[in-house]
């Protein structure tokens, strides 16, 4: 195996996704600590600091100039070299977070074990099965009362359609909890709680084929449940098959809790075996393959005023197949030029580091001076292929947006695009109108507000929206076929184009979106667009 295969096969790209509050900082704190990356968990970003950020954001983004972080992290565990893209949730959930996902292999589902599945894992699942990708899920706070075991598994296999199998299971919740069952050695690891911020203790581990010791330890009536969901368990569960986990329709399930420590480093022994290598993508001209092909790349992601000081914006790209020199000139497909790539850097958390080389499955981050937009590809000289397109995450936020000065005109439709182009919101207008007064929807409602603030500072544009009932929105997919000016949905839809022009459709409620499907015989209507 030549150096360059073994350093992307020793790679695993992957985003850890969750509903605010379920642990993902936490759970990623503790992978980082068993790297190695970090001493302490909860240095890699002070949680009273990310909080705060949270709270506080306008404040904040105002000093740094708009900037919605969202972060990648780099670690070596076991010989492995693990890249995790962030999530990022609450408010500034938007549609960033929704193309993260299209530069990871597999993704981690962390779910609260007093909750079962919630809306934001629901959405962020919808992508990953879209992609096809393998999730690996984490249910997390057992160390408090969590739901019945088994309703938790009912509650991923009915709420996101995805078969389950358990990897381990666990021993009681909350007070009671005594550890988990590892199906695969048939032995009980006893729960401890260990410090804060250190590894793993070494645990206790008993066979379940010694009774005496497992009784006096767990006690007798956790023993009996024990056995009995074993049975039922073995009896019932979805046989494991790593190709159907890798084909995204099974998904490995472990239990534990991040924040005691227990559990963590057991899930990712059993992830890093699990996931695959830098898998090859789709470009116009066929599969890449990730070794066999040169250095190839495409953007998923741009971000504006990373550093406020330089009013700089970076392209973030993922490596698809060979390596990245520094010292070598690309091909931008887009652009149609060949060039070095300028600063490139790999971006841990808040520190940036100037990087020479980089391998199929890692991230980096490179100064664009306006030159890339979201689903560019780079390769090497003598290629020149395109990678499928990013899709168009279906906004579920629509404002009108009017300019307060219409001398402005030119400004505000530059401001907007650009804005647009950089993927933070996305514009439409109504069928057979200027772009005086024009549409925006947006994925996270905190991008309206960004907006705002972005013309006003950068563009020297004020702007009034006013809010839109509309919540559903579906692109047009055979547009050829279908005469918009002719269709007939309900009163309260509405027809707009997209900026390329494509046609589509807003909808207040999705009876509505049922109602125009059975009006229009023939009709496709998609939740995203690929064009
Ligand atoms: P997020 O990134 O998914 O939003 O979740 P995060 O890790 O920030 O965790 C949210 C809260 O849940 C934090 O508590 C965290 O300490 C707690 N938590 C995470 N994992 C576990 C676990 O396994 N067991 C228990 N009992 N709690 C867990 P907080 O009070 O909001 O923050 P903090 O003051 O503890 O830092």
């Amino acid at each position: 195996m030549s150096d360059l295969e073994k350093e992307i096969n020793r790679r695993r790209t992957f985003a850890i996704i969750s509903h605010p509050d379920a642990g993902k900082t936490t759970l990623t704190e503790k992978f980082l600590l068993y790297g190695g990356a970090i001493n302490l968990a909860g240095s890699v970003k002070g949680k009273a600091t990310a909080r705060h950020a949270v709270s506080d954001w306008m404040e904040i983004e105002k000093e740094r100039g708009i900037s919605v972080t969202s972060s990648v992290l780099q670690f070596e565990y076991d010989g492995y070299c693990i890249n995790i893209l962030d999530t990022p949730g609450h408010q500034d959930f938007s549609e960033d977070t929704y193309r993260t996902l299209m530069a990871a292999d597999s993704a981690v589902m962390v779910i609260d074990g007093s909750k079962g599945v919630e809306a934001q894992t629901r959405k962020l699942f919808k992508v990953c099965v879209m992609r096809k990708i393998p999730i690996f899920t984490f249910i997390n706070k057992l160390d408090r009362d969590a739901m019945d075991t088994f309703d938790l598994l009912d509650d991923i296999e009915k709420e996101l359609g995805i078969a389950t199998c358990p990897i381990n299971w666990p021993i009681g919740s909350g007070k009671e909890f005594k550890g988990v069952y590892d199906r695969d050695s048939r032995s009980v690891i006893c729960y401890s709680d260990t410090e804060k911020g250190t590894k793993e203790g070494i645990a206790t581990v008993i066979p379940v084929s010694d009774d005496k010791l497992l009784r006096d330890t767990i006690g007798d009536a956790a023993a009996d449940k024990l056995f009995e969901e074993i049975e039922l368990l073995d009896g019932a569960g979805a046989e494991f098959d790593l190709d159907v986990v890798r084909a995204g329709e099974l998904t490995p399930v472990c239990f534990g809790s991040a924040l005691t420590n227990f559990g963590v480093e057991i899930f990712l022994r059993h992830f890093l075996n699990m996931a695959t290598t830098p898998l090859p993508r789709m470009a116009d001209c066929g599969l890449i393959d990730p070794v066999k092909e040169d250095f190839s790349a495409f953007v998923f992601k741009i971000q504006a005023n990373m550093n406020k000081a330089h009013r700089d914006r970076v392209a973030f790209m993922r490596i698809c197949s060979g390596k990245y020199d520094a010292n070598e000139e690309v091909r931008h497909v887009q652009g149609g030029k060949v060039m070095r790539l300028s600063q490139p850097q790999q971006i841990m958390a808040d520190e940036r580091k100037i990087l020479s080389e980089a391998y199929a499955g890692d991230i980096i981050g490179v100064f664009d001076p306006g030159i890339f937009s979201i689903g560019d590809t780079l390769c090497a000289p003598k290629s020149n292929f395109r990678y499928e397109g990013i899709p168009t995450f279906a906004p579920e936020h629509f404002a009108r947006v009017r300019q307060m000065d219409t001398m402005k005109r030119k400004q505000f439709v530059k401001g907007v695009q650009q804005i647009a182009q950089e993927g933070a919101i996305q514009i439409f207008q109504e069928l057979h109108s200027g772009l005086e007064e024009i549409i925006v929807g947006v994925v996270g409602v905190l991008q309206f507000d960004v907006l705002k603030y972005r013309l006003e500072n950068e563009y020297n544009v004020e702007i009034k929206l006013e809010n839109l009932p509309y919540e559903h929105i579906r692109w047009v997919e055979n547009k050829d076929e279908v005469d918009m000016e002719k269709l007939t949905g309900t009163s309260d839809m509405k027809k707009v184009v997209d900026m390329k022009g494509n046609p589509l459709l807003l909808f207040v409620n999705p009876w509505s979106v049922g109602m125009t499907q059975d009006r229009n015989p023939g009709l496709k209507l998609s939740e995203f667009s690929r064009n």
